[in-house]
């Protein structure tokens, strides 16, 4: 695997990352995430990876994660305004989320019966299962303010990022309690 380290040197024509900002990083943003996986502290990965998504991806107002905790959605590592602390399983797109063990992607939410607004200014969402041996053990949650923001192919790439998280979960035997 390419380090995000070396990716940034190299990227840069060898010059260390703050003097360099001409390189568009979103489609390295995979890369970025693993290499933020190599951390062993699981709140210390997740709060970076939710800088990383925050800083790759443009016109967000929330990015961040729900883990699942003591049979409902509690809320974890994130960046924008505060948000719901706790979500039930039956309760708005990241309920959906849980119960389907499947990416929702909505291009308008106030199109979508139940629809939670932590922040009333969100217009689209993507929300994306981490799956570990067959559950549901954590989302990444992204909103935007602006309507269909969200592509198939960021949907692709927060799934392939969720499944890096999940193996990641295995390979350093996190826990969420
Ligand atoms: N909109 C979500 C709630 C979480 S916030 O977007 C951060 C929902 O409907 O479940």
């Amino acid at each position: 695997m390419l380090s995000y380290s070396f990716y940034l040197y190299a990227s840069c024509g060898g010059v260390p990352k703050p003097l360099c900002y001409t390189e568009p990083m979103n489609k390295y943003i995979n890369a970025q995430i693993r290499s933020f996986l190599e951390e062993e502290d699981m709140i210390a990965a997740l709060a970076n990876i939710s800088a990383c998504i925050n800083e790759n991806y443009d016109r967000l107002n929330w990015a961040g994660f729900y883990l699942v905790k003591n049979g409902e959605l509690v809320l974890g590592p994130f960046q924008g305004k505060t948000a719901c602390s706790h979500i039930p399983f039956d309760k708005g797109v990241c309920g959906k989320c849980y119960r389907d063990k499947a990416s929702q992607r909505i291009d308008d939410v106030e199109a979508f019966p139940g629809h939670i607004a932590c922040d009333s200014a969100s217009r689209s969402e993507l929300c994306v299962p981490v799956i570990v041996n067959g559950e549901c053990i954590a989302e990444i949650d992204l909103d935007s303010p602006f309507k269909n923001r969200f592509t198939e192919d960021e949907q692709k790439e927060m799934e392939e990022a969720a499944k890096d998280i999940a193996d990641a979960f295995l390979h350093h035997g996190w826990t969420l309690q």
